[in-house]
């Protein structure tokens, strides 16, 4: 059933119609335009649709779009600030934290709510806490050196 849905896309109001049960990850990547956010596994397995509602990293994949009404959801297209890398977004860059890159955004956003929860993360907080990202490349070393750079580099932020 068609219902108008209102949340925060990136910082700016939005307001959606459509089928209240249609995944976020196709009305981000079809409905509007904002392709960063990967369609993977679509069964909550492999991580690349990971998007953050309201701070916490989610798969796009399974959440219907209902559940974001009210909420704030930031994409990777949102996490830099007036044209600014995000911290991560460098020390991925940075620490050649990616081959094909398909994995990244959701890597990144998922990285964000680790370092909220450990801003100074050790080695095993951060392989427990990225579980749930899969790299098919087998970049995991890089990327756990990426996220242990930005947690370096938000020291203080
Ligand atoms: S596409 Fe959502 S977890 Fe894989
Ligand atoms: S860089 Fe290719 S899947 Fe991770």
């Amino acid at each position: 059933m068609e219902e108008l849905i209102k949340f925060t896309l990136n910082g700016k109001p939005v307001e959606v119609t459509a089928d209240g049960d249609r995944m976020l990850l196709w009305v981000l990547r079809v409905d509007l335009g904002l392709t960063g956010t990967k369609y993977g596994c679509g069964e909550s397995y492999c991580g690349a649709c990971t998007v953050l509602v309201d701070e916490k990293a989610t798969h796009s994949c399974m959440t219907p779009l209902k559940m974001v009404q009210g909420k704030s959801v930031v994409t990777i297209e949102g996490l830099a600030n007036n044209g600014e890398m995000h911290p991560l977004q460098r020390a991925f860059m940075e620490n050649d934290a990616l081959q094909c890159g398909y994995c990244t955004p959701g890597m990144i956003l998922h990285a964000y709510e680790l370092l909220k929860k450990h801003p100074n993360p050790t080695e095993g907080e951060i392989v427990n806490g990225m579980e749930q990202n899969l790299c098919r490349c087998g970049a995991h070393k890089r990327i756990i050196e990426a996220i242990q750079a930005a947690a370096q580099a938000m020291k203080g932020v």
